[in-house]
């Protein structure tokens, strides 16, 4: 089977996926974490590879940039691969000085002024919430390892180059402790199809301090994240 943008066979794909944004990411991933792990997907570069994480199979599965992309990808892999559930594992541009570069947020709820769920589902639901069940086994995990999680919602953004959003007011009027582009699809894919989904980000700037990481600290800053996710899915 393939969909108009995934080439894998059913088979090829787990239950559980992973998804950064971006394809180098998932093959860091693959290389540092999976044992016996195979390519499952390579169509448009957005390469995909499906292997063992202590015994478990899981899939390491690129969203791409932003809402419309993040959307088809989880749409696809949820309705016509089965996949049962997904952890975005991305960045965040944090809204307050209380975050520290290269923190954790696990995120609660997704708000957005997207008109995603609108056309795809008929609903306007501009805030949509992480699974639950997922974000208790994330937090369990975070506790028993000792890492320093936050919660909370975030701003999930059409505009990386966004100069007219209110910051005080999204984080102070919707608890949002951060911006980034693609939870809201996510969540509003697996709510409509009955799936699991959730997100957890690590701080790679900060807008009101404007501290900012390089591409290289993201690298090598991320295992944190990437290990909690993980580790939440055995
Ligand atoms: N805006 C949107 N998405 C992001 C940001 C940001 O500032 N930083 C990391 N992801």
């Amino acid at each position: 089977m393939a969909t108009p943008h995934i080439e894998s066979k059913k088979e090829d794909i787990a239950k559980i996926v992973l998804m950064p944004g971006d394809p180098l990411r998932a093959e860091m991933i693959a290389k540092n974490y999976l044992e016996d792990y195979r390519i499952v997907n390579q169509v448009r570069g957005m390469n995909a590879y499906t292997g063992l994480y202590k015994g478990k199979e899981v899939t390491i599965f690129p969203s791409g940039m932003g809402i419309p992309s993040m959307g088809i990808y989880s749409y696809e892999l949820f309705k016509f691969y089965d996949v049962e559930k997904i952890i975005r594992i991305g960045t965040t541009g944090a809204y307050t000085e209380e975050l520290d570069l290269f923190d954790l947020v696990l995120v609660e709820n997704s708000y957005s002024k997207s008109n995603y769920a609108l056309d795809l589902y008929n609903s306007n639901d501009h805030v949509i919430a992480a699974d639950q069940n997922l974000n208790a086994q994330i937090k369990k995990i975070a506790d028993k390892n000792k890492i320093k999680l936050h919660t909370g919602n975030v701003y999930s953004t059409e505009t990386f180059y966004d100069s007219h959003s209110n910051i005080k007011e999204l984080y102070h009027d919707y608890n949002c402790l951060g911006a980034e582009m693609e939870s809201y699809a996510l969540f509003h894919n697996a709510s409509f199809l009955n799936k699991e989904a959730t997100c957890i980000l690590t701080v790679s700037d900060n807008l009101i301090t404007k501290e900012e990481t390089t591409s290289e600290q993201r690298q090598n800053s991320l295992h944190q994240m990437i290990e909690l996710a993980l580790n939440s899915i055995l």
